[in-house]
């Protein structure tokens, strides 16, 4: 090892930089390939109907609500397209708030805003999660549900979680997109809220590129899921309470998953566990070494064993520390980098300064009372 760090000119402990971070897409192989030729071959690239459908789709939702935990899943073109139509099918919209976490991946607000609805911000606490205990301070007579997002890995408390929002009535949407595989307590994240988002974009643990699961135990739900999804069509109809009763008629969006997705995603699947595995033995590997040096703090895992092992968080004294450490493990050939640039989501301009394609300022102007964001709401 050399004398001097690679930042100050000595010699980089690796010639080159770690592999990039696509868990899922390093592990493609046959199985993967089989599976889309499959599609091509049989010429039906399409869910509901083609010359000779293969419904590699329908299987991997099968397998899904399966591995979850839940009894019924959907798939859908992304992470975003999943908390959409999660929101449109628990009924939320123009009039109502929803519950953010300060740190997250813009999608979990934008999505709302999509909706109809408007974001409100709870702060994190040292898990990088929503603080469960600052969900109920955002309360008010509007908000409908809380959107919990386990942070790259780390499972969110989800029974407290849970409770708090019994006691304030509102829906719980998991937005597991970051953290398929991971578990709270021995169940996995996304089988907890009463509808719960997947994203299998690439930087994701299991990835089809783009693409995305709704996954629910509620009959309900997922028969309005379904059908947001699709054009408000009711063409699934098989095991559906749903009738085309009238006074629950929508229009809806097209997400619906391709088979060649649906092919990936279902051979994706089958490699969460070798994939999660794997991740935290090395995750843990690499903490248990540093973990005595001075002044690198982890962040809290609310439950080690259900840690999906993606990434390791560390927390610095200060941000000028924090900036030089990147710059020299990047230097070493360790790729490290600092989440959202180290700011809350809300500090995102389009979001801060609430500017929608909409030119009177909707869903914002649907309240009496202005809604403001302020760069310290969230210490
Ligand atoms: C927390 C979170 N929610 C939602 C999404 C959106 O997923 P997608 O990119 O598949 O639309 C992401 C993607 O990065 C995310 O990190």
């Amino acid at each position: 090892m050399s004398e001097r760090l690679a930042i100050d000119g000595g010699k980089p402990v690796r010639n080159m930089p770690l592999p990039p971070a696509y868990p899922g897409a390093s592990v493609y192989g046959e199985e993967e390939k089989r599976a889309v030729l499959e599609v091509l071959d049989r010429k039906s690239p399409y869910r509901y109907y083609g010359p000779d459908v293969a419904g590699k789709v329908k299987e991997f939702e099968t397998l899904f609500s399966q591995k979850i935990g839940n009894k019924y899943s959907l798939g859908v073109t992304s992470g975003t397209a999943a908390l959409v139509v999660a929101l449109k099918a628990a009924g939320i919209g123009p009039g109502d708030k929803v519950i953010v976490p300060a740190c997250t991946f813009v999608a979990s607000a934008g999505a709302v805003i999509i909706a109809g609805a408007v974001p409100v911000f709870a702060d994190i606490d040292d898990s990088m999660n929503i603080d469960p205990d600052k969900i109920g301070e955002c309360v008010d007579e509007y908000t409908k549900a809380v959107l919990p997002v386990p942070i790259l890995g780390n499972p969110c408390e989800m029974d407290r979680i849970m409770e708090v929002a019994k006691k304030h009535n509102l829906i719980v949407i998991e937005d597991v997109a970051q953290s398929c595989g991971s578990k709270y307590k021995g169940k996995y994240s996304g089988s907890f809220g009463h509808i719960n988002c997947f994203s299998l974009q690439l930087n994701k643990i299991i990835t089809t590129g783009d693409g995305g699961a709704v996954s629910t135990n509620d009959e309900k739900l997922y028969e309005r899921a379904v059908r947001y999804h699709d054009q408000g069509m009711f063409r699934e109809k098989e095991g559906f309470l749903a009738s085309n009763a009238e006074d629950d008629i929508f229009v809806g969006q097209n997400y619906r998953m391709s088979e060649v997705t649906g092919a990936i995603a279902l051979e994706q699947l089958k490699k969460l566990d070798y994939i999660t595995d794997y991740m935290r033995k090395i995750k843990y590997m690499i903490k248990n070494e540093i973990k005595d040096i001075d002044g690198i703090k982890f962040r809290r895992i609310c439950d080690e064993e259900g840690d999906a092992g993606s990434t390791l968080f560390m927390m610095l004294p200060d941000v000028e520390t924090a900036d030089r450490f990147i710059k020299a493990l990047n230097a070493e050939n360790v790729n490290c980098g600092c989440l959202y640039g180290g700011r809350p989501v809300y500090m995102i301009p389009q979001i801060f300064y609430q500017k929608t394609v909409d030119r009177f300022g909707f869903p914002f102007n649907q309240f009496k009372e202005k809604i403001v964001y302020s760069e310290d709401m969230c210490p």
